[in-house]
């Protein structure tokens, strides 16, 4: 059974793992440096820490109050079971409650898994140069991602 809850200070170092083996380069580095400042929900399998998801709620003219998943990732023995899927139906929960009007999240077109990942749970990609990409590339940070993934709460 799956359980998505909020992190625990003992849930730290596996999910820094988790991201570490999920990224390289600068992603690596933020998602891991961001884990004390961003809020962070864990997927667990059994008692096991297997995926993690970073989150923050921003403001951004002409959207309101938008909730952004910064960072995902699942270990890679547990990919394709439906655990990121969880953890980003568990983020609009926490996003919703929080007043925000859509939920958006951003990757690098090669990105096959995330493309799958967002679009299946009813995103809309937005391609840099596109008007959406431009209104919310600072807000989520996206310099270095080419697709920005967009869903009315
Ligand atoms: C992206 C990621 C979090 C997906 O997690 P996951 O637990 O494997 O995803 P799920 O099993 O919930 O799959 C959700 C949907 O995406 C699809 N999908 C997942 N991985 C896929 C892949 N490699 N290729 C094609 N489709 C894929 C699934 O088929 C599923 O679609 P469906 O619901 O229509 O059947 C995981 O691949 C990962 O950790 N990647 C490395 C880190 C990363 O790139 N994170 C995203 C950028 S921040």
């Amino acid at each position: 059974m799956i359980v998505v809850r909020r992190m625990r200070p003992g849930d730290r170092e596996k999910v820094a793992g988790i991201f570490e083996e999920s990224f390289t380069g600068s992603y690596q580095y933020w998602s891991i440096r961001l884990l004390d400042r961003l809020e962070t929900i864990v997927a667990e399998v059994d008692g096991e820490v297997v995926g993690a998801a970073e989150l923050y709620v921003t403001s951004c003219e002409g959207y309101g109050r938008v909730g952004v998943v910064a960072f995902i990732a699942v270990a890679p023995a547990w990919r394709g079971r439906g655990i990121g899927r969880r953890l980003v139906e568990e983020a609009e929960r926490l996003f919703r409650q929080r007043g925000c009007r859509f939920a958006a999240a951003s990757t690098r077109s090669s990105n096959r898994a995330s493309i799958a990942l967002f679009t299946s749970l009813g995103y809309s990609v937005h391609e840099r140069g596109s008007r959406v990409f431009e209104e919310l590339e600072d807000a989520l940070y996206a310099y270095e991602d080419d697709v920005i993934f967009l869903k009315r709460l």
